[in-house]
């Protein structure tokens, strides 16, 4: 029996958000060095960006860019990062024991991101940082001129304000790990005196505060509430960070891995509604999911890069996290998708971490070629064709016992675009041998029709595009039988992530 999907027009979750499909670039690895700039590359442009690079992010249609960290931000000081390239200084970089020439710094990055076509999205330093400095790069960036910090930014050769709207309040701060990482309290503390400073020399800017960098330390969901208890007033989201890996060894646990980040967004969600009811506010928290990814911690050589050679401390650019994704890791990030379009009324803002090198869909050969990674397609496909109002369904479909509890064997999200009158049908099937058949009951929006069907499927878990093999593991296109179209009877493949778009007539 197929498993009906019925859709009813005029029921939808929200208008899905372009800051859903943002993405992230850290001075971490070769993130920026040899990732977005490498001066002399035959790609790079007058001012040493990729352009191959740049030509990916594109397709990717990646909305905003947050930048410059990561834990990176929580020891860098943006001043380093302006003026005449030469006179910056190298630093030791603490997250990542790296050395830092600064050749790149907030310029070039406002520089890169117009030519990329990208928002950008900044975070202020709240580990050795001080309000008064996230003050300061507010007045350099976003201040006509006039006062100290606008006219060196002139003087610098940006005449007009870069206008920088969204903002971080620093980078996980929960975390042990972090450069002067902070209790709940005085983070909140730091952060509110930071935000009233930030929002006086600009009211217009979107702040995001630091919520939970993973469900796994024992201060969350305490972190969310106590951080939001104060900073409420102040700030437009919540961050959530989230790293998702194969822990069990057990590949439906790891398939389900959009159970944890559905459980994750619910939490905070609920705890937003409580601390909105204890404060009497009106204002609904909204979340800013601005990492997440896959990401095997456990096993990858990042983790002994610098014990193993203790000379490899404080180099430039080191190949940190250089993770090479499989087929499984693409339908793992496409159940990630899908729990981001139907949460789409509560996240608006949303980064994949990262974006080039760094656990990231694009990888670089330094002097060579940037291949997509496998996880660039589901990536791709939700920020293509997943826009318009995220279409509330349902669907009664079997589940299976994962770690996470029981765990939908399909995992699906849907969106309609008004202008093209078309549906798109996101579709991750974690069942290993089960071919699925789904039946679609589209009530309300005229005539419907089968449009296309694209599919990543078939291929060996483990399988990834590399220099040699680029398009190892690429989506294809498979044509609707004629029963399928007259029916509207889809078969979903097992092991399968599918891309269905449906034109129909309009909502009636
Ligand atoms: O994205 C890699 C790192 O993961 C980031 O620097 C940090 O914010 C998170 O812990």
């Amino acid at each position: 029996m197929a498993i009906k999907y019925l859709f009813q027009a005029g029921n939808y979750i929200s208008e899905v958000e372009d800051t859903l499909y943002g993405s992230f670039i850290e001075h971490l690895g070769r993130a920026v060095y040899t990732g977005v700039y490498e001066p002399g590359h035959p790609c790079a442009d007058e001012q040493g960006f990729r352009r191959d690079v740049m030509d990916m992010i594109k397709e990717l249609k990646v909305s905003t860019v947050r930048y410059p960290g990561g834990n990176f931000v929580s020891g860098y000081n943006w001043m380093d990062g302006i003026g005449p390239k030469e006179q910056r200084p190298v630093r030791l970089d603490y997250a990542w024991l790296s050395k830092e020439t600064n050749e790149f710094g907030i310029g070039e990055f406002y520089d890169w991101a117009k030519k990329t076509g990208v928002t950008p999205m900044v975070a202020v330093n709240l580990g050795t940082g001080t309000p008064q400095e996230a003050g300061y790069f507010v007045e350099y960036s976003n201040i006509k001129g006039g006062t100290y910090f606008s006219d060196l930014r002139k003087q610098h050769g940006h005449e007009e304000p870069f206008n920088f709207k969204y903002w971080c309040l620093g980078n996980e701060m929960d975390g042990p790990w972090q450069t002067c990482h902070l209790e709940a309290d005085d983070y909140a503390k730091k952060a509110l005196e930071t935000a009233k400073i930030m929002h006086w020399v600009d009211p217009s800017l979107k702040l995001v505060a630091c919520g939970s960098a993973t469900t796994t330390l024992p201060s969350y969901p305490e972190w969310d509430r106590i951080v939001l208890e104060r900073v409420y007033n102040e700030v437009e989201a919540l961050s959530c960070h989230h790293y998702f890996e194969n822990s069990t060894g057990n590949i439906n646990d790891f398939l389900g891995s959009f159970v944890l980040m559905d459980n994750f967004i619910h939490t905070i969600t609920s705890t937003a509604d409580y601390v909105k009811a204890k404060l009497r506010s009106k204002k609904d928290m909204m979340i800013s999911f601005d990492e997440y990814n896959i990401w095997s911690i456990a096993g990858e050589p990042w983790m002994d890069f610098f014990d193993r050679d203790p000379n490899n401390r404080f180099t430039k650019a080191p190949p940190l996290l250089e993770q090479h994704y499989t087929f499984l890791d693409a339908l793992v990030l496409g159940g990630l998708m899908c729990t981001l379009i139907n949460h789409s009324d509560r996240v608006k803002m949303a980064s994949l971490a990262q974006l080039v090198n760094v656990i990231a869909p694009i990888f670089t050969k330094p002097n060579g070629e940037a291949i997509k990674q496998t996880i660039y397609y589901p990536f791709m496909w939700a920020s293509v064709y997943g826009r318009g109002k995220a279409l509330r369904y349902f669907a009664n479909v079997p589940h299976i016992e994962t770690i996470h509890g029981q765990t939908k064997t399909l995992q699906s999200a849907a969106t309609y675009n008004e202008q093209t009158k078309e549906i798109s049908l996101f579709i991750l099937n974690i069942d290993q041998t089960q071919d699925q058949e789904i039946s679609l009951v589209l009530d309300g929006f005229g005539k419907v029709e089968l449009k296309d069907r694209q599919e990543l499927v078939g291929y060996e878990l483990s399988a990834q595009n590399t220099f040699i093999t680029p398009d190892a593991v690429v989506p294809k296109h498979r044509a609707f039988t004629d029963a399928e179209k007259q029916s509207l009877c889809v078969k979903i493949p097992a092991l399968s992530f599918s891309l269905l778009t449906l034109k129909v007539e309009g909502e009636l």
